[in-house]
């Protein structure tokens, strides 16, 4: 039988490897070299005027939390706006630096709802953290106003947002900072890996530093200065999150075909939304989305997991809610509550084809109700 997983990487291994080849035949594999090739093709993919690339996008949303709180002078205990619908690195983030996450419930989206968001701002609160759930960016201005008309902060988590533009604009702008992750199975794999873009330069400039270990200058600058130079400074106690460059070899791939291969999740998604419409509930989604992940409603999940799983087909569940883990523990929210407990994340990646789709559609009508 054949078996289709929920998300699946393609990787066009020849390129993938010429790639990696230049770099092994320098001997060069760390940051610098693919890594600042790779930064750059982003900026000038997303518009955006800052890129660091780094080894996860958990680690650049603690990035963007630290250095914005160390930058505005925020204390301990103020808040931060975010979603409880969401994978816990969002909030792990907020939590690292001794913040506190103010959950806002979400609307039809599963991202957050902006009368929500409003109604939970206080003298605390700082910022606020959109996610920007299967690609989707749902109502990503109007909360970028809400936080601008409130003199708060907005951070992008993009985890699944490579690709993902409104009217033609790459996601990213009017906003902090923007995290994206090319993690195993995201619309940009690079293994792991991610992107902190800082819309300030002095704070992508402090990124870099803290993404290696508060080292002021990088071994790649050093030792291209003709002759290397062993002498640094480390200005703080960093961390070790920056990418390398064989990780940069596989995004410098795969961000060639981003806009190719997003469009082919599109015709996936709109395949199976011919196919369910009037059916079965599903999420839907701005023009411009990444389309990371296709979702459905159902009543009897876990009856509809086994008979697909069954079928050989393994959908997904994007996301429990995180007030159901013990650090997050607090009052639960409506809408919150009523997607976790419904929501389905049905195969969608560049390996599948249309009679896949359809034998999916089919075999999820047949157990739906
Ligand atoms: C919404 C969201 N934020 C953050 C992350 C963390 O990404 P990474 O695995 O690159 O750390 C993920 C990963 O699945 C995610 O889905």
């Amino acid at each position: 039988m054949k078996k289709i997983q929920v998300l699946k990487p393609h990787y066009r291994i020849n390129e993938c490897l010429e790639q990696m080849k230049e770099c092994l035949d320098i001997g060069w594999t760390g940051m610098g070299f693919k890594t600042v090739e790779f930064e750059d093709a982003w900026k000038e993919y997303t518009g955006l005027s800052n890129a660091h690339f780094i080894n996860s996008a958990t680690s650049g949303l603690h990035m963007a939390v630290k250095l914005l709180k160390e930058e505005y002078k925020w204390q301990d205990g103020d808040e931060i706006i975010s979603t409880s619908f969401t994978f816990v690195s969002t909030n792990h983030a907020i939590k690292y630096e001794n913040l506190t996450p103010v959950f806002a419930d979400i609307d039809e989206s599963l991202c957050l709802n902006p009368q929500e968001v409003k109604s939970k701002i206080t003298n605390k609160t700082k910022a606020i953290m959109f996610v920007g759930l299967g690609g989707n960016s749902a109502n990503l201005l109007e909360i970028i106003k809400i936080a601008r008309d409130n003199n708060l902060k907005i951070i992008l988590d993009a985890a699944h947002m490579a690709g993902s533009k409104i009217d033609s604009r790459h996601v990213g702008f009017d906003v902090d900072v923007t995290v994206f992750s090319f993690q195993a199975v995201k619309n940009l794999p690079t293994a792991d890996g991610g992107m902190i873009c800082f819309n300030d330069d002095t704070l992508d400039k402090k990124a870099r530093q803290l993404s290696w270990l508060g080292i002021n200058k990088d071994t790649f600058q050093r030792s291209n200065q003709g002759s290397y130079k062993w002498d640094y400074n480390v200005a703080e106690v960093g961390y070790k999150y920056h990418g390398n460059s064989i990780m940069a070899s596989l995004g410098l791939v795969a961000l060639k075909y981003l806009d190719e291969d997003n469009n082919y999740r599109k015709k996936i998604a709109d395949e199976y939304i011919k196919n369910l419409d009037g059916k079965i509930q599903y999420i839907k989604h701005n023009d411009g989305t990444s389309r990371h992940v296709f979702q459905v409603l159902v009543e009897n999940r876990e009856e509809v997991i086994e008979f697909l799983t069954q079928n050989g087909i393994f959908p997904g569940v994007h996301y429990r809610d995180n007030m159901e883990y013990p650090p997050y523990k607090g009052e639960l929210l409506k809408n919150v509550q009523y997607y976790s407990n419904r929501i389905l994340s049905l195969p969608l990646h560049l390996e599948m084809n249309m009679d896949d789709v359809k034998f999916i559609s089919e075999k999820l009508i047949e157990v739906s109700r």
